[in-house]
């Protein structure tokens, strides 16, 4: 059995720089149309300088004829002013991304303070760029699980009420209260990664820690990624594909301090399938892969198609990283499709 769909596109993909940046990039390049391309390397992308820099840097790292097009985006700071916007929107820069300071990898140059990018959230709604939010709180006393939901609580919904026609991607979200937010407010839309809809934190660590399932926002409890699974299937165009595919060494994930990130990027448009298939929702598919996030971003679909058999084939163990490899989500299990 196979079927044809339009190609995708990744509405949240870390690349890197460097060597490693060219490790990876072909690999979502083959499989998707477009990405937006998240901005926390070191240092991290916090102006049109750098913007066109890190764009340049992507596209000379492409495989040859590659039509891949990357979606650049700024990296808010506490100190980032209006004018910063204004000057990255004129330099193509599609979105803005918040990163509370100290949330995750690379975010130290996060905000530390919503109200102190205010002036700048105003900006943007006015120019319709939108902003692209971690959401999670840092507070040393929040448990770690909760992250997300006291965000919500906290940040996001005096944000919304703040600024009601700013435009929002609520990026990999973890739980049943995201799915609700996101449902009953406008303006608001969601990227779903494959690792919070194929595992949850039993997967993580029941028998072992799994070190190749960890990533932020943590995975959650089963009943979370059932309530992610119902949205990423619904057909509701508020929800759609964003891996976060996030790559870090081997060595930096097998580690006392493991970092966090799932590489999802070489079989990502496999493992939605498997997902989607896995509760008769494969027609859902072409929606949240290669329309939805489209539509969210005023973007036109993809012209190329690809196509999807049902074929069983194993993960690779690992792939080359620059001198190191990185290990691949659900390395040396079966998946049940394959782009041909
Ligand atoms: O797991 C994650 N890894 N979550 C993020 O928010 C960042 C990412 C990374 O850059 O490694
Ligand atoms: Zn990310």
């Amino acid at each position: 059995m196979q079927f044809e769909m339009i190609k995708p596109d990744d509405w949240h993909l870390h690349v890197r720089s460097g060597e490693v940046l060219r490790s990876v990039v072909g690999m979502s390049a083959k499989q998707m149309g477009r990405a937006i391309i998240m901005p926390n390397i070191k240092p991290p992308v916090i102006n049109a300088t750098g913007v066109n820099a890190y764009r340049e840097e992507i596209l000379s790292a492409l495989p040859r004829g590659s039509v891949f097009k990357p979606l650049m985006v700024l990296y808010l700071t506490d100190n980032t002013t209006s004018e910063m916007i204004i000057k990255a929107h004129n330099a193509d820069v599609v979105a803005a991304k918040l990163y509370p300071a100290g949330a995750t990898t690379n975010s130290d140059s996060g905000v530390t303070k919503i109200k102190n990018i205010y002036h700048t959230l105003e900006t943007m709604q006015k120019l319709g760029m939108p902003l692209l939010v971690h959401g999670e709180v840092t507070r040393s006393e929040v448990d770690i699980f909760d992250r997300e939901a006291v965000f919500i609580d906290e940040v996001l919904s005096q944000v919304m009420s703040d600024l009601p026609e700013l435009k929002i991607v609520f990026e990999h979200i973890t739980t049943k209260n995201a799915v609700d937010f996101v449902c009953n407010y406008d303006n608001i839309a969601a990227t779903i990664t494959p690792q919070h809809i194929l595992v949850n934190r039993n997967d993580m660590l029941v028998g072992g820690i799994k070190p190749h399932n960890y990533c932020l926002p943590v995975v959650k409890r089963a009943s979370h990624q059932s309530a992610l699974i119902d949205a990423a299937i619904s057909g509701n165009p508020k929800f759609f594909l964003g891996t976060d595919s996030a790559p870090h060494s081997k060595y930096d994930k097998e580690s006392a301090c493991g970092c966090a990130g799932v590489f999802s990027a070489p079989h990502a448009i496999e493992l939605y399938a498997q997902a989607f298939d896995k509760v008769n929702a494969i027609d859902k598919l072409e929606g949240f892969a290669a329309k939805f996030g489209a539509d969210f971003y005023g973007l036109p679909y993809n012209n190329e198609i690809i196509t999807l058999k049902k074929q069983d084939w194993i993960v690779p163990k690992n792939y080359n990283f620059a001198s190191n490899i990185v290990v691949p989500f659900m390395a040396g299990k079966t998946l049940s499709w394959k782009v041909c």
